[in-house]
Parts: C-alpha cells; structure tokens; sequence
C-alpha cells in the first residue's frame, strides 16, 4: 500500500465508529465541501476520513488544508502517486479499507454525487453509532446487517444525476446483467452497482478483493462474507464539479470483472453449484478411468462385456471417491470408513440400473461398448449426485 499517515501513538489514541473512505481523483473543488458536510450530519459521531488519492491536480494539496484547517486527526490523506496506482478506483477503496480502523467502513465517492445527508440512515441501520454518551457510541456488533447499500433503484431513491438518458440505461442493464450471473448473491440488491455502501469490516477480513474497474461492492458482495443487507434509497446527484471517469473502457472492464468473478467463484467448495460442476468434474476424469479398464477387460482379458463392465464400475468408483471426498465435498462429521461405505453403497445400487442401459444400447441398438459405457455413465449421472450429496453429505 502507498504510504501510512499516522503514527502509532495518534492510531491507538483515537477510537472511531466509522470510517469512512472517499477515492478521489482531481476533485479539488469537491474535497473541501464535502467534509464540512460531512462534520455537519454526523455531528458528534466519532467518525474518520480516509480520502484515497490519485490525483494529478491540487487535491492532495486542498486536502492537507483541511486537514489543518479543521485541526483534529479525523481526516487522513493516502495519496498514490503515479505508477503506484494499482487497481484505479477499486484499488483505491481496496487501499482505504487496509487503512481503516473502524469496525464500520462507508465508502463514498469525492465528487458529491453521493450526498453525505444519507450517511445517517445508512449508520442507524448498521448501528454502527448513535450520537451521545459513551455507551450509546460504541458500535453495536448485534445489530443485524453486514453491509448496508445505498440504493438509488428502491424506495424514493433516484438516479437523476446520472445525466443522459444512454447512462440511466448502461447503469440500470448492467446492473441487471449482474443479477443474471449472480442470482442468489444479489437477489435482494438493488443498485449492485452503488459505490455508496457501508460494510462491516470483520466481513471483509478474509477476503481477497482484487476488482476490476468501478464495481467495488459487486467485488466484496461476491466475494466476501456478507450475510445480512440493508438497504437505504438515495438521490443521486449531478456533479456540480470536475468531470466523471465513467468510459466505454470502463464498460468493458466490468465485463471482464463479471467473467473473472464468476469463473473465480463457480467452483468454490459449499456453492450448491460449485458441488455440483465439481462434482460432475471428477465424474468426467472418472468416466477416463471407467473407459480404459473397461477396454483392457474386456479387449485384453476377454472377459464377458458386463462383467469387464461391473468390474471398470468398480474401479471408477473408487477413484471418484477419492477425488470427491478429497477436493469436492466437505462439512460432514462422518467418518472416513463410513463415508466411503455409504458412497460405494449408492454407487453399486446404481449399477444395475448402468448395467440394464448398458446392455440395451449395445444389444437392442447395435452401440459400440465404449460409446454405449459413457452414455450409461451420463444417464445415471444424475441419479448419483442427488443421491450422493443427499446421503453421503447431507447437502
Ligand atoms: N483514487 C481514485 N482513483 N479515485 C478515483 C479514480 C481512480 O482511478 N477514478 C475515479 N475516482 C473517484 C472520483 O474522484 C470520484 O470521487 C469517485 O471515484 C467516482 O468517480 P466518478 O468518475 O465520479 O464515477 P461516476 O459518478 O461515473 O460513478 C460513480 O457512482 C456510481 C453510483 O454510485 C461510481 O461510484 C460508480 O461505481 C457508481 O455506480
Ligand atoms: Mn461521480
């Protein structure tokens, strides 16, 4: 990361609710009057300001007088220099939540689009600080929501300031197309796409965020530990100053990003999905294992084609044990003995039915053995999954 403000001393001194990270580039005009409206809504909620900076103007300049002028070590500046700006945007938010020391992060962007009055609604939800004594301050850690979004697609939230009619559009479908490729993890997210978002910080501990482009929440709702959210509408607002960095680039950037994510997240071991396309993976490296003996029996061996065929059955069901046990499932409490009995139980009852298919092809319709085996193989494919998670895994 590009350079640390603070010392020890003042880090552990200062205890804060929220911190709150705003990226910036070239918003000089913008810093200032954010801040103050900052001060003036959460008024004596012990929050902290992380601006991450990759500006080539005055920002960081107007930045540090801010810093002076409102003398207090709530607000701190994290500016990356040029070539040390990984990841652009999201780098930078990734950046500013390292830097964070509340247990509440908000992330907000520099330009004012994102009016700060929201902030209170979205902290009440979170209970991440009410204004008062002590005790009332401290961060509520039982309060529900893991992330609260800040949505302009629900409730009386707007998305005016988007500009043009061709931005609405862009935003509204691609925030569709991420529902599409990620139905459960976004089924209650409105504005997938928001860059207005609180997130509890214990949430994002183990996760490795690695985003590409804009979509910073897309990143930490996938990959992350994100349990409950809430939501609070907003408005939107134009931007009164500087320019927006949106780009077609950018469009495809988040294409791109969308594939990774997925692709990264397919197989992930305790998806119902990942389980069942690792699940149908080992089946397939099984199907290589099935084919080979049952042409070395009954080729080499001579053995009778159904016999060669029950005893390649058996041997492939033992190497997809190995491989399923191993690397696909996990999260029962059952022995290794048993979870191997209970597998090769159900695998075999299936085999008559593998058998019966088997026989069919290669009498009735005159199907080569090896085509005829991996076709049998693919019917009751099926079969064995759902009863193999159900029995052996309870999944
Ligand atoms: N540090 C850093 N580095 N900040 C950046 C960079 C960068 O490379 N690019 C942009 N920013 C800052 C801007 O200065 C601004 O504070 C914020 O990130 C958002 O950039 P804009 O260029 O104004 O984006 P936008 O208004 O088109 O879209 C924003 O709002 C949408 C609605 O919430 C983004 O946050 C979108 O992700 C979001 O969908
Ligand atoms: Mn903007």
């Amino acid at each position: 990361m590009g350079g640390t403000l603070l010392d020890e001393d003042t880090e552990t001194r200062i205890r804060t609710d929220v911190t709150i990270v705003v990226p910036t580039r070239n918003e000089a005009d913008n810093v200032r009057p954010l801040v103050q409206r900052l001060r003036a809504v959460l008024g004596d909620t012990a929050f902290e300001v992380v601006f991450v900076d990759d500006s080539d103007d005055t920002t960081p300049e107007v930045i540090r007088d801010v810093m002076c002028d409102v003398d207090d070590e709530r607000v701190r500046l994290l500016h990356r220099p040029r070539g040390e700006r990984e990841g652009g945007l999201g780098g930078a938010v990734v950046a500013g939540i390292g830097a964070a020391r509340a247990p509440w992060i908000i992330v907000m962007d520099g330009d004012l689009q994102h009016p700060p009055e929201t902030l209170p609604a979205m902290i009440v939800r979170t209970g991440a600080s009410v204004t008062g004594d002590d005790q009332e301050d401290t961060v509520e850690i039982r309060a529900g929501a893991d992330a609260v979004i800040a949505t302009r697609y629900a409730g009386k939230g707007r998305a005016d300031g988007l500009g043009g009619a061709w931005r609405r559009l862009v935003s509204r479908a691609s925030g569709i197309v991420a529902k599409l490729v990620f139905p459960r993890r976004l089924a209650r997210v409105s504005d997938p796409m928001s860059g207005f978002f609180a997130v509890r910080r214990e949430a994002l501990t183990d996760a490795a965020l690695r985003p590409i482009g804009y979509k910073i929440l897309l990143e930490i709702l996938v990959r992350a530990r994100i349990g409950r959210i809430a939501e609070v509408p907003y408005t939107f607002l134009p931007r009164e100053a500087g320019d927006s960095k949106a780009s077609l680039r950018e469009g495809l950037r988040f294409a791109r990003h969308l594939a990774v994510l997925r692709l990264a997240t397919v197989a992930r071991p305790g998806s119902s999905i990942g389980r069942a396309v690792g699940f149908a993976a080992a089946g397939a490296t099984g199907i290589v294992v099935n084919s080979v003996l049952l042409w070395a029996l009954s080729r080499e061996l001579a053995l009778p084609y159904l016999v060669a065929a029950f005893l390649s059955m058996q041997g492939a069901i033992a190497w997809n044990f190995m491989i399923v046990d191993r690397f696909v499932m996990s999260g029962t409490e059952r022995r290794l003995h048993r979870r191997l009995g209970r597998f090769w139980l159900i695998n075999n009852s299936l085999v008559p039915v593998h058998l019966a298919v088997l026989a069919g092809l290669v009498q009735g319709l005159g199907t080569h053995l090896l085509v005829a085996n991996v076709l049998a193989i693919g019917g009751v494919f099926v079969l064995r999954y759902a009863a193999t998670s159900r029995w052996v895994y309870g999944q």
